[in-house]
C-alpha cells in the first residue's frame, strides 16, 4: 500500500483552503492555511497569525498543531498546507521540528499545494532528517 493511501486529500485540501481565509497576515500579505488529519479522522485547521514584532508570528502549521493538541488530539496522519505563489511553499524549519514532535517515525504526510493546482508531497522525515529528539 502506498504512503498516504486511504487519505481523503481533497477533503484535507478543501479544509486548508477554507481556513486560509482567516489568515491574519497584514505585514507580509502572505496567506497560509493548514489542515491536520488525525488518526481518528478529525480535521483541525490553522492559519498564519502575524505580529508587528514579526518574531511572534505563528505559522499556519503550528496554529493547527497547537489547536489540535488543545483539543486533546495528538495522533496525526497528514497535513495539507496551502500557500500562494506559483510553487507550493514548504513548512519552515520551526514547523518541521514541531511536526516531528508528533511523528516519532517521521511518517506524517505533508502535502504542500497552491490554489492554482501545483502540489508536492513529502513525509516529515524527508523534510527534516535527523530531527532533534530528546
Ligand atoms: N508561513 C506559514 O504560515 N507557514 C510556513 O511554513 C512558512 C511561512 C507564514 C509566516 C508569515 O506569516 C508568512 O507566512 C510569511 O513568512
Amino acid at each position: 500500500m502506498s504512503a498516504g493511501a486511504g487519505i481523503d486529500w481533497d477533503a484535507l485540501k478543501a479544509a486548508a483552503l477554507e481556513v486560509r481565509k482567516r489568515a491574519y497576515a497584514p505585514h507580509s500579505k502572505y496567506h497560509v492555511g493548514a489542515a491536520l488529519l488525525t488518526a481518528s479522522g478529525e480535521i483541525v485547521g490553522g492559519c498564519n497569525v502575524e505580529n508587528a514584532t514579526y518574531g511572534a508570528t505563528c505559522c499556519a502549521e503550528r496554529t493547527a498543531v497547537v489547536s489540535a493538541v488543545a483539543a486533546g488530539l495528538t495522533d496525526f496522519r497528514a497535513i495539507a498546507v496551502v500557500t500562494q505563489g506559483p510553487e507550493p511553499g514548504t513548512p519552515c524549519g520551526i514547523c518541521r521540528q514541531v511536526l516531528a514532535e508528533f511523528s516519532a517515525d517521521g511518517s506524517l504526510e505533508v502535502l504542500c499545494f497552491t490554489p492554482n493546482g501545483a502540489e508536492a508531497r513529502y513525509t516529515v522525515a524527508e523534510l527534516l532528517p535527523h530531527a532533534f529528539r530528546l
